[in-house]
Parts: C-alpha cells; structure tokens; sequence
C-alpha cells in the first residue's frame, strides 16, 4: 500500500487523430485523475472514450499536448514499465469459440508480466468472489460473453494495479454482477489505492459510487464534479 497523493493520469491539451481521418478523435483535453479516484467516463458512441482511454495508456499518441501514465510522459520509452503497473480491459475482450486455453492460462499470462506472483489466496477470492472459479479449467472460447467478461476483469483485479482502466466492463453482464463489480471497484479504490477510469454507457451501477463523472461528447471532455451532475 503506498500513501495517497499524486496523479494517476494527466492529460493537458491533448489531441488524438488517426491515420487517414479528416477530423481530430480527441479535441484539447485536459483530464487529471488522482490515485485512489473513482473517474467514471460516459458519452455517445463514437464521443472518443475508448481513444481517451488507450491516450492515457499510451498505445495511442498525442498529435499535440502531453499525456502522462504514473508521472512518466506517454512518449517516453519507460511507458512501458509505467503500463506494467496497470490493468486494461478491452471493449472487445470476447474471444472465438476455437481459443483452447483455459480460463485459467488466460489469468496466468496476464500474471506473467508481474515482479511479484500475487499470493494464492488473491486469486482464490477473487475468482470465487466472481463466480468464476468453476469455470476455470474451461477453454475461455467455451465460455459466455458474461463468462468471459468475468474471467477478465479477474485478471485484472488480481494483478492489483495502480491503474484499473476499463472499457465497458459491463456489456455483457447482468444486473447483479454489474453491481457487484462497481462495488469491488470501489473497495480496491478505497483499501489498495488503485485509481479506476472506467467506461460506461451504463452509469446507474456506478453513480452513487464514483467520484467524479467524465462526459465526452465529439471528442471533447467535460468533467463534472459531482456524480448528481449525470441527472
Ligand atoms: N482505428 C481507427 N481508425 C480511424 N478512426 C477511428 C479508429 N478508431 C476509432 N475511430 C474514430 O474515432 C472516433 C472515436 O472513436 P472511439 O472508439 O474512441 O469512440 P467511443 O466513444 O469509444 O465509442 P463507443 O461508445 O462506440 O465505444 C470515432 O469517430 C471513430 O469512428
Ligand atoms: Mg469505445
């Protein structure tokens, strides 16, 4: 556990475009998430969300402006050292039927990058805690949508990152997991200092949980203190 304070993502003036794009995806944004903040980012298809998110993880870069990942600029080579200490789950994490690896290979290779193995019981609880562990000598492409989403965001979790990014977590689950896993979210905030930029069309899971709301809209980034601001 580290102290709280400093910035978990700082984004000043940022802009993104892709290859062969007439206009920017991402407009002068400016975006600072603290360590141990709960930043929930919603807007319409297409708003730049998924583009934000993979800008302050470095996959994409900046055309202008300056992104930085744990205090490290996004354009630096140790990115990549920054990075290791996060966890990011894709929008389209599904797998095809024909992937043989099980649930749990898929848990270990995403533990393989890590110092320190995190201790047996972590992964015990956390799996159990999503009804996964059932499910985990099973090829991940046998699994359902919800199974799968499950499987990855234990990954993610029991790698205890200092940043949890996730895209759309919630596509593929029902009610009650949504729920349960905003409430994990929280809890990692609060007990392990992990920040957590999470994408969701779906808020009402989260609302009352987060700290603080992101609306984009045409790539641009409005940041609204209070979560009431959603309405
Ligand atoms: N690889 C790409 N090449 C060119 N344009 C892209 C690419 N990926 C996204 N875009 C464009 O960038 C803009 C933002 O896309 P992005 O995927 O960030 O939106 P989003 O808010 O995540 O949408 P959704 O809610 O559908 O996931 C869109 O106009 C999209 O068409
Ligand atoms: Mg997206």
């Amino acid at each position: 556990m580290e102290p709280p304070g400093g910035e978990a993502v700082s984004l000043s003036g940022v802009w993104v475009s892709y290859s062969g794009s007439g206009r920017p995806a991402i407009v002068d944004a400016f975006l600072s998430v603290r360590k141990r903040e709960f930043v929930l980012i919603t807007g319409p298809n297409g708003a730049g969300k998924t583009t934000l998110v993979e800008t302050c993880l470095g996959i994409l870069r900046p055309l202008r402006g300056r992104a930085l990942l744990l205090g490290v600029d996004t354009c630096s080579r140790r990115i990549m050292t920054a990075r290791k200490e996060c966890s990011y789950v894709p929008q389209d994490f599904m797998r095809p039927p024909h992937d043989y690896y099980t649930a749990e290979q898929v848990i270990r290779f995403g533990l393989a990058s890590l110092k320190e193995q995190p201790p047996r019981e972590v992964i015990e609880e956390v799996t159990r805690e999503l009804e996964i562990d059932r499910l985990l000598k099973r090829p991940i492409g046998t699994l359902s949508g919800g199974q799968q989403q499950r499987v990855f965001l234990a990954r993610a979790l029991i790698r205890k990152p200092r940043v949890l990014f996730l895209d759309e977590p919630f596509s593929s689950l029902d009610e009650g997991f949504r729920r349960r896993i905003a409430e994990m979210l929280r809890s990692e905030v609060d007990e392990s200092y992990t920040a957590v930029v999470m994408v969701s069309h779906d808020t009402s899971p989260v609302r009352d949980l987060a700290d603080r709301v992101v609306l984009m809209s045409d790539g641009r980034v409005k940041s609204l203190d209070r979560v009431e601001g959603l309405g």
